[in-house]
């Protein structure tokens, strides 16, 4: 009994390992987001994420875009910072390797990823932010 215990136990754990993405939003890295990070996460979305990510331009969505964002955001931290670093191909168009930000470090990619879906958030539950992006400037 002790020894199906312990193998059930053991196909249990090795489960785990396979288990689906934790939504960006629930995760470790996201919840232990620092003022530091977000300074960081910042400039970088001000010098590249922005030029894509704040119009819709060259393909890329809009953080207004709830539906996108929060399907996205299921495929959890790993996976989109892969997509950042990589590249990412979309229907309308292409994210180069590094979202554009060719200096960038790992680090600073990941606290690009993290910022883009806390402002993501913010766009999308404040009244005022949703006005200015349905004026499309
Ligand atoms: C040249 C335009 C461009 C720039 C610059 C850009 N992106 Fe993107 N991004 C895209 C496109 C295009 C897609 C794919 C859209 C689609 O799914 O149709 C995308 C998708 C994404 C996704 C979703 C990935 C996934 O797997 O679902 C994330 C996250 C993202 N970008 C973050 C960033 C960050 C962070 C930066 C800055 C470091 C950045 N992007 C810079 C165009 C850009």
């Amino acid at each position: 009994m002790i020894k199906i215990s312990i193998t059930l136990l053991f196909i249990f754990l090795q489960a785990c390992d396979t288990k689906p993405p934790v939504n960006i939003y629930k995760s470790d890295e996201y919840n232990r987001f620092t003022e530091q990070d977000r300074i960081i996460g910042e400039s970088i979305w001000a010098t590249t994420c922005f030029r894509c990510h704040m119009y819709g331009s060259n393909g890329g969505k809009t953080l207004s875009e709830k539906d996108y964002w929060n399907e996205a955001a299921g495929k959890g931290f790993q996976a989109l910072y892969k997509s950042v670093w990589e590249g990412k191909a979309g229907d309308e168009g292409v994210m180069p390797p590094k979202g554009l930000c060719n200096p960038c470090s790992e680090e600073e990619i990941k606290k690009s990823v993290l910022y883009l879906f806390q402002l993501a958030k913010k766009i999308q539950t404040s009244d005022s932010l949703k006005q200015v992006s349905k004026l499309n400037l």
